[in-house]
């Protein structure tokens, strides 16, 4: 019985390491954002309908690998509705949830912080308010289980809100949402991005509550597109013919990446929120010196424009490592986590 007591006592005090990770304390949202600096997307993995499908799992010794390399968080891209009864209650299936913990424990286990959004939910994206009450229900579950998890792990309500998710749309559904959340989560970081895919340019029409002080906003960053998205089967037929676009680094090239940056920090400071580049990153279609290249000099204007940053994405098509041949791309990761 004693024995029987002895490990139920370490079960829990275990368990609870888990839910808490290192960190209890909330930090703000500016600490928070300094804090992630520059960071992975985890793509390609589970924002797929299931993990593999698109040819990449998330192994544990990725996480290692990537707080080895420098990194310090980690963007998790989650296909939840994949995961979640069509209908009321829209249950979201255990065995998912249990994937996604274990990807946040070794996360944290590395001190890595956590960015854990809602991905590529498509009916949502043409019928968001058809699909509305479901969204707000699976986001409730997530946000329940999470309630206890380590400060380190932040909410991301959706990624590049898009088609039908208009500003009006989404400046009345997300702040709904957020108000759900903060019941099982008081102040954990929320992270809210802008209409036209996460576009630096709605950043204007964006509405943030006043109330909340734990929200960072997130901004994406694929400009110019064409060399960015060169032969991106998923960009249309039309990506073909970009091939062989390059990106020299020239003054026009670079001021122009600069002005876009400086809309961010100007919004960021102006509405005294902190700002995060969730996503930038260029196809392996494009040359390896242009894609580095561009990489370094979106990442140093992010970083000087006081963001925090994360490449899209570590092993896929954009990847900065080679799960293959189980290494590095060297000009990337210089370009990301290089002096
Ligand atoms: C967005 C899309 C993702 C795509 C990436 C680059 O995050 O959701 O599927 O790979 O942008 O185009």
């Amino acid at each position: 019985m004693r024995k029987q007591l002895t490990s139920l006592a370490l079960w829990i005090a275990a368990s609870c390491i888990f839910l808490t990770g290192q960190n209890t304390e909330a930090a703000s949202p500016e600490e928070f954002n300094q804090k992630m600096a520059v960071g992975v997307n985890l793509g390609n993995c589970l924002e797929a309908p299931n993990e593999g499908d698109w040819g990449l799992k998330i192994e544990p010794e990725y996480l290692k690998l990537i707080a080895d390399a420098g990194f310090k968080h980690v963007r998790v891209p989650i296909r939840w509705s994949a995961h979640a009864l069509k209908e009321a209650p829209y249950t979201v299936e255990v065995k998912f949830f249990e994937r996604v913990d274990e990807v946040v424990k070794e996360a944290l286990n590395n001190k890595l912080l956590v960015v854990l959004n809602m991905h590529h939910y498509g009916e949502f994206e043409v019928a968001p308010d058809a699909q509305q009450t479901r969204f707000k229900a699976i986001w409730h579950q997530i946000a329940e289980h999470f309630s206890k998890a380590s400060k380190d792990v932040a909410f991301e309500i959706y990624n590049e809100p898009c088609k039908e998710i208009t500003d009006e749309r989404w400046n009345k559904l997300y702040p709904e949402v957020l108000q759900d959340i903060r019941k099982s989560n008081p102040d954990r970081v929320v992270v809210v991005g802008t209409v036209k895919y996460d576009n630096v340019h709605k950043l204007e029409s964006l509405q943030v509550p006043d109330s909340d002080r734990h929200i960072i906003v997130t901004v994406h960053y694929y400009e110019p597109f064409h060399f960015t998205h060169q032969g991106a089967e998923w960009a249309g037929a039309e990506s073909a013919k970009w091939l062989g676009i390059t990106w020299k680094g020239t003054d026009v090239e670079k001021s122009s990446v600069d002005a876009d940056f400086d809309i961010a920090a100007k919004w960021g400071k102006d509405h005294n929120r902190p700002v995060y580049l969730g996503e930038f990153g260029a196809y392996s279609k494009a040359d390896i010196d242009s894609r580095a290249r561009w990489t370094r000099y979106v990442r140093e204007a992010a970083v000087q424009s006081g963001l925090s940053a994360a490449y899209w994405e570590f092993g896929s098509g954009f990847g900065v490592y080679d799960p293959q041949g189980k290494k590095w791309r060297e000009p990337l990761l210089h370009a990301l986590v290089g002096k």
